[in-house]
């Protein structure tokens, strides 16, 4: 269940204005549900959680069993929505020093088999940005491992993906006997120069990115899900967590992701156009990353949008604190925040007390970070910023499922109060073509 919770808003609106935005609010959100407002031929992402296809979820799962066995590394090569989803849920439900504990080194495995066959992969990423730096430094580090490939892009002709990709196949080439044999694509049904690979490669699999769902809308297809069964996360789980959301959005006129999209539509038009999701929990920053793109790209255009920027405290606390506090008063805050912390650490009594830390002990750790937060959203929301915050159960894949459903149903209905298409991206081809030129296309 998702939550939101919005006492640090009320003081900073007129009094009325969020039921009187009601109506409003409800045109957009069964514009959503009916497909009737503005390309309302890219809302696939609801119809593949009304309509869940297990035996998708079977085959990526089967996949992921075929990486487990085989693979020491799965390099997930993709950028914007074609990597951000998955990063961000594998950030979230992994450990933090996740020790792929050897049962043997890579140099004593069988050439080209997993050291470790009883652990999934390591999934690393590549294709994001044009670092030769990052990917010669990646490529000496995959040596000597046995690495698989998938190569994620609806267009196939992205230039950051592409390139790596080309890079990549020479080194797999150099590597392995079956290069083939281990790559994979996810890409769009017919389009593109992935396909034309794959009829010259035969690759091992190749999924399809439907036509009807947008990059940044694609985690719960192979786009997100390949990767994060790969990592070992339960994706029927995640994937049903996202579908209950679905389900509980689409059969209600009031729900905290409607109140949500409402809530930021007023503070914007009162001036504030600055948004930070601020979390405290540091395995979520890549879901805040993944939100970021989400909302910049599906607000920001028309001259209008919440300018969404990502922010983790307490560490960054001590870099923009100073600047939410009593900087610029056109932020609001979004906290992000599990309500089931998994960080239950004890904080220990010492004899002397030495440290002055005694009045902490016995307290958890989650208890810091829970005053933290408190403390935080009270003082920012004196200091003059509106801050909300969306609670959810835990860090696990169900509530993550139902966390992700809940931005993209909020974003697309906000789109729609904002009277902007919440599905196209026609800016980010600006800096395309800048870039072409300049390299003689
Ligand atoms: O949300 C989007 O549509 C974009 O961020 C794309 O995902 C991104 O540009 C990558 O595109 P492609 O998958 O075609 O390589």
């Amino acid at each position: 269940m998702v939550r939101l919770d919005d006492q640090h808003v009320h003081s900073f609106l007129d009094d009325g204005a969020l039921e009187d935005l009601q109506p409003q609010v409800a045109d957009a959100h069964e514009a959503v549900l009916n497909k009737t407002g503005t390309s309302s031929d890219m809302l696939g992402w609801r119809d593949l959680l009304l309509n869940p296809d297990d035996a998708l979820l079977e085959d990526i799962q089967a996949t992921a069993d075929r990486l487990r066995r085989d693979a020491d590394v799965l390099l997930c090569l993709g950028i914007g929505g074609s990597y951000l989803g998955a990063r961000a849920v594998i950030s979230a439900l992994t450990p933090y020093l996740a020790s792929r504990s050897a049962e043997s080194s890579p140099a004593d495995a069988p050439k080209g088999q997993s050291a470790n066959p009883s652990q999934p992969p390591e999934v690393r990423f590549a294709g994001h940005h044009t670092s030769g730096a990052y990917l010669q430094e990646l490529l000496d580090d995959l040596e000597g491992q046995s690495v698989f490939v998938n190569v994620i892009s609806k267009s196939g002709t992205t230039l950051e993906t592409a390139l790596s990709f080309r890079v990549v196949r020479e080194w797999m080439d150099d590597q392995f006997d079956d290069p083939s044999d281990r790559t994979i694509i996810t890409t769009d049904k017919e389009q593109g120069a992935l396909n034309a690979l794959h009829e010259a490669h035969d690759f091992y699999k190749k999924y399809v990115i439907p036509d009807d769902v947008g990059g940044r809308f694609s985690v719960m297809t192979p786009v997100g899900l390949l990767p994060i069964a790969a990592a070992g996360i339960d994706i029927h789980s995640f994937f049903y967590g996202a579908v209950s959301a679905c389900e509980e959005i689409s059969s209600t006129e009031e729900h905290d992701a409607l109140r949500y999209a409402a809530l930021r539509y007023l503070l914007l038009n009162d001036g504030y156009d600055v948004e930070a999701l601020a979390v405290l929990e540091p395995k979520l920053l890549d879901i805040g990353r993944w939100w970021q793109q989400l909302f910049g790209e599906s607000e920001g255009k028309d001259g209008t949008g919440l300018f969404p920027t990502v922010a983790q405290y307490t560490t960054d606390l001590h870099s923009i604190g100073q600047y939410m506090q009593q900087g610029q008063r056109n932020l609001i805050e979004t906290f992000l925040m599990p309500e089931d912390d998994p960080g239950d650490l004890d904080i220990p009594e010492t004899a002397n007390d030495v440290d002055g830390l005694n009045y902490v002990a016995g307290k958890k750790m989650a208890d810091v970070t829970h005053a933290a937060y408190d403390g935080t959203a009270q003082a920012h929301a004196d200091g003059g910023v509106p801050n909300v915050t969306i609670w959810f159960d835990e860090i696990a894949p169900e509530p993550i499922g139902e966390l992700l459903y809940f931005f993209e149903h909020a974003v697309a209905v906000s789109g729609y109060l904002l009277d902007v298409n919440p599905f196209n991206q026609p800016g980010v081809e600006d800096y395309k073509n800048e870039m072409y030129e300049r390299l003689g296309r």
